[in-house]
């Protein structure tokens, strides 16, 4: 193994085209790696930089059936949507693939067609969670129940998001349908299942040592603890079988005999995206895209992802990638974790979100203001917080204060001195040398950060550049000097110059488009890294444009307008969820059937809440023809005093049944109205939704 490697692939984990990126997404996943591979493409390294929409899976049909249109037409959406965001802020892919792509279903169903091959998969019939009423087996998103790990209520059947523990549904407590919100049923199917037991032996070797057969592979010490820790805890807790296939009509089919309506489990399917997007670069760049993914240790693959990914990127995939035989295996995987939102979880289904294309259009140009914020804030090894107060003092204070500051004041006096033209540089005193040697040793120190996928510290490390040059001219005061000295004044712009033609270099990775601009002022080209730290970048003499403002405050008013903006949505959002939704009318039944109903008016004799429970009373009930126990859930809506002496209406032949210990004879017959509270079935309600409560 080389830290000097031939070749770079940097992924990004390839986002669900089922609605629109936030910033939790970009700080997580995109962010970070397109500041590291800006930097790689500056040190002119061999880098390809791939990523495109996850188009299948339930994530996408389950959208669609919400928006009343079909799949295609909501990856169809999406893609373009966030495919154009991702360009307008400047997050630079050399490609943005997509899975429903014709070339990745090709390539999807190769790789399967050679695990099969390799005998990878175990056949098995099985049972499988099924929706009666929509006719439909339930994978993954079909149901959620609560997390056996965490208790998380809110747990899909292929994942908790709360605790990123990777599930199966039939793990759930409780489980239900997304479909119809019933508890569902079990029936037989056939899946093609990977067995993960036999691999958790070298996968540990891999992941702690670095060493796989034995080769170094990849550097441990440089793999995020968080990221360690969590794929050991699970290989420690033991690696079950997980089904590779799917009973569903959206997705890469099967290509087997048997395998009718079945189609690729979509982690199996979204990671070859990874190679698909590469081919199909390499076919429109004339390159080869084995070069990038042959088993090399020389060749660096990087996935970026959000924390909730690690399972899928650090276990599930390279053991695919090498039961495959083929293929290289990641060198490094630099999760991240979650991102908040001003004191709370971001959201796509609350709308608890800053939404990337909003924010590009209500600030206009700032995205490089964006860029640093998240980027000050990247969750790197713990959750972190987005507020907007915060964006705006990191703006006003830092951007606007230290760097727009600094490059203003050097290039302004540069104009008003010498009409703009590159002063000389004469004799050196003390502070000219010391400031000189801060520089050249600030770059070496921003790309040992950006190597170790430390960007933050990388990001402070490049502004250490803009506080150096407002120190040396707050220390040196050419403005109290032009008078007096002007030969001592040339020589500090000279110098203070170069150092903005140094932030024009060292900033790029992070803020690409205020280094355009830098450039522009400076009529500089695009320098690489390598000229980055030295103090010649510019020559007397060389003409320096009038320079415009580089960053302007962000004014009160306008982070109160992203705050309301938040604050309505969430209040229309809390309100739609007061409303219950009615329920579905159920099928006809026929007169015969309501004919063998026996139902009477009794009158409520005695009532005492059943010990240990919330819901339930037990009641006395006159029938008229007998005397009857009773028990009911109605305790949260009434006291036992108030149904006392009450005329209840009785549905008499129900088969008896225990129900905490006591025999119940009967079911009272009463209906919810939309508030979720109970009226007698003789009451005139209209609003009722008639579920009937026993
Ligand atoms: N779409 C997935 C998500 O948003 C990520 C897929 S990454 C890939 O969580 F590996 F599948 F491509
Ligand atoms: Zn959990």
């Amino acid at each position: 193994m080389t830290t000097n490697p031939k070749r770079h692939l940097v992924t990004s984990a390839l986002p669900y085209a089922n609605g629109p990126l936030h910033i939790g997404h970009i700080a997580g996943a995109y962010l970070p790696a397109d500041i590291y591979v800006k930097f790689l493409r500056m040190c002119n390294e061999d880098v390809v930089f791939v990523c495109g929409s996850d188009e299948h899976g339930a994530a996408i049909t389950l959208r669609a059936k919400k928006e009343g249109i079909t799949p295609q037409e909501i990856v169809d959406k999406y893609h373009e949507i966030n495919k154009k965001a991702f360009a307008d802020f400047g997050i630079d892919f050399d490609i943005y693939h997509r899975t429903s792509s014709k070339l990745h279903h090709e390539t999807a169903s190769e790789f399967f067609l050679k695990l099969e091959e390799n005998n990878v998969f175990e056949v098995e019939e099985s049972e499988q969670f099924y929706d009666e009423e929509y006719h439909q087996f339930l994978a993954d998103r079909y149901v959620t129940g609560t997390c056996p790990k965490c208790a998380n209520d809110n747990a899909y059947g292929d994942q908790c998001e709360k605790c990123g523990s990777a599930l199966s549904p039939t793990e759930l407590i409780n489980p239900k349908s997304t479909l119809s919100g019933k508890s569902p049923e079990m029936r037989t199917t056939k899946h093609w299942f990977l067995p993960m037991n036999r691999d958790e032996q070298w996968l540990k070797e891999w992941i702690t040592t670095g060493k796989l057969d034995g080769v170094d592979q990849h550097i441990p010490a440089q793999w995020r603890n968080q990221v360690q820790g969590q794929c050991m805890s699970w290989i420690d807790g033991g690696l079950g079988a997980r089904a590779m296939t799917r009973d569903l009509d959206w997705g890469v089919p099967v290509p087997l005999k048997g395998a009718d309506g079945k189609v690729l489990y979509v982690w199996l399917d979204a990671p070859i995206g990874y190679v698909s997007a590469t081919k199909q670069w390499a076919a429109d760049n004339g390159k080869n895209w084995k070069d990038y993914w042959k088993k090399d240790e020389n060749t660096h693959l990087t996935h970026f992802i959000a924390k909730d990914n690690i399972v899928f990127h650090a276990i599930i995939f390279p053991i695919l990638l090498r039961a495959h035989g083929e293929f290289n295996l990641p060198f490094n995987v630099p999760a991240n974790e979650f991102l908040n939102l001003e004191g709370d979880k971001i959201s796509t289904s609350r709308e608890w979100a800053v939404w990337l294309h909003e924010y590009i259009a209500d600030f206009e140009g700032k995205e490089d203001e964006l860029r640093y914020v998240l980027t000050s804030i990247a969750p790197e090894n713990k959750d972190s917080e987005f507020t907007w107060k915060d964006y705006q003092s990191r703006v006003n204070n830092e951007l606007v204060a230290i760097l727009g500051n600094f490059v203003n004041r050097s290039l302004v006096l540069t104009q008003k001195y010498y009409e703009g033209t590159m002063p000389a540089l004469g004799e050196l005193a003390e502070i000219d040398k010391k400031v000189m040697d801060e520089m050249g040793a600030i770059p070496t120190r921003i790309a040992e950060k950006i190597k170790a996928h430390k960007y933050r510290d990388g990001l402070a490390a490049a502004m250490t550049m803009a506080r150096l040059g407002n120190k040396y001219l707050a220390d040196t005061e050419p403005w109290k000097l032009a008078k007096t000295d002007p030969i001592r004044v040339e020589t500090i712009l000279h110098i203070s110059n170069q150092i903005v033609a140094n932030l024009a270099i060292v900033l790029r990775p992070f803020l690409p488009n205020t280094c355009g601009k830098l450039n522009q002022f400076l009529g500089q080209p695009e320098l690489d890294w390598s000229h980055a730290g030295k103090s010649d970048l510019l020559a007397a003499g060389q003409q320096i444009e009038k320079p415009s403002l580089l960053f302007a405050k962000i004014e009160e008013e306008q982070i109160e307008k992203q705050v309301e903006k938040l604050n309505i949505r969430k209040a229309e959002k809390e309100k739609a969820a007061k409303v219950k939704p009615v329920l579905e009318p159920k099928e006809n039944i026929t007169f015969e059937d309501f004919q063998k109903m026996d139902i009477r008016m009794g009158t409520v004799l005695e009532a005492e809440k059943v010990k240990k429970t919330d819901k339930l009373l037990k009641l006395k009930v006159d029938t008229g023809i007998d005397i009857r126990t009773i028990v009911s859930g109605i305790a949260e809506h009434f006291t036992p005093e108030q149904i006392v002496n009450k005329q209840v209406t009785v549905l008499m032949n129900l088969p008896p049944r225990k129900i905490r210990g006591v025999v119940s004879e009967g079911m009272l017959l009463m209906a919810e109205n939309e508030n979720g509270e109970l009226s007698e079935l003789r009451g005139s309600d209209a609003n009722s939704a008639g579920d009937l409560i026993g």
